[in-house]
């Protein structure tokens, strides 16, 4: 059973990004950049802005956010902190880069890191996460523990449900983790709320059933980010995710979505 345990702040914060009427969540990713992976939209990431209306939250760096963000906009910021490794090295390598006061100035609903369980520098990016959740006891601010996926690491329920367990018990209060078969033994295990990972572009029908079947074997919701803003239709697309997550519809019906959504981000 799923269990958050805060207090007022820390509740606010968190019931923003995790819609209380449904009990799941629409995240936005867009925190690409920071380990250098630029995905085609990116290079023009204002035009993104449209997007964010249909997102219940937007996970992105601080850079990210001050540069691209409108700062009247009503939407919960997840703010990614870890960084320190690009694509071009060990990416396990990172530490925390954002301080608390610059993630209290910057009023954020929720701090996000990178977990990294076998890789390198596991211990550091176990450690980072501990730093976040014992910021966010102190602070009233919710963690959301990234379960990354190294190379040579295997996306399979076995690894992904452990990595997600440990997130847990470390504190993170919700934890974002691959699609994996066998799904259900990863939320199963995990005894916070999960959102799955959108992963590289595939077909929209395909990342359409995905998010069903993420939902369906106990996801709160999806934190993507490629499969919405490359794919034809990013507003198209992301209507289609919302309603699958937030109104249960099918992967038809969904599809038929996004087939109706504008072409282009305009
Ligand atoms: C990388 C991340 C990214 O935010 C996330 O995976 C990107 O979303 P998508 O895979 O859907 O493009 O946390 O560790």
């Amino acid at each position: 059973m799923t269990h958050v345990v805060g207090d007022w702040g820390f509740l606010n914060r968190l019931n923003k990004i995790i819609q209380t009427k449904s009990g799941h969540c629409v995240m936005l990713a867009i925190d690409h950049g920071y380990f250098g992976n630029i995905p085609g939209q990116l290079k023009q990431f204002s035009c993104l802005e449209p997007l964010y209306e249909y997102a219940d939250a937007l996970m992105l760096t601080r850079g990210m956010l001050r540069s691209c963000v409108p700062t009247n906009i009503d939407k919960p910021i997840i703010l990614r902190v870890s960084a320190g490794a690009s694509m071009l090295k060990e990416l396990s390598n990172e530490e925390i880069n954002v301080t608390i006061n610059e993630a209290l100035r910057l009023n954020v609903s929720a701090l996000t890191c990178s977990i990294f369980v076998g890789g390198e520098y596991e211990k550091q990016s176990l450690l980072n996460l501990s730093k976040l959740v014992n910021w966010g006891q102190e602070y009233g601010i919710p963690t959301l523990a990234v379960t990354a996926v190294g190379r040579d690491m295997a996306r399979d329920a076995r690894y992904l449900g452990m990595a997600s367990r440990m997130a847990a018990e470390l504190g993170a209060t919700m934890v974002k983790t691959y699609y994996c078969e066998d799904f259900e033994q990863v939320t199963g295990i995990a005894p916070v709320p999960v959102v799955i990972a959108g992963g590289q572009k595939i077909p929209e029908k395909d990342a359409l059933q995905m998010s069903r079947n993420a939902i369906d074997k106990g996801a709160v919701g999806v934190d993507m980010g490629r499969n919405i803003f490359q794919s034809d239709s990013p507003i198209g697309m992301i209507q289609a995710v919302r309603a699958i997550v937030h109104e249960n519809v099918t992967v038809e019906e969904a599809f038929e979505i996004y087939k109706n959504g504008p072409k282009g981000l305009l």
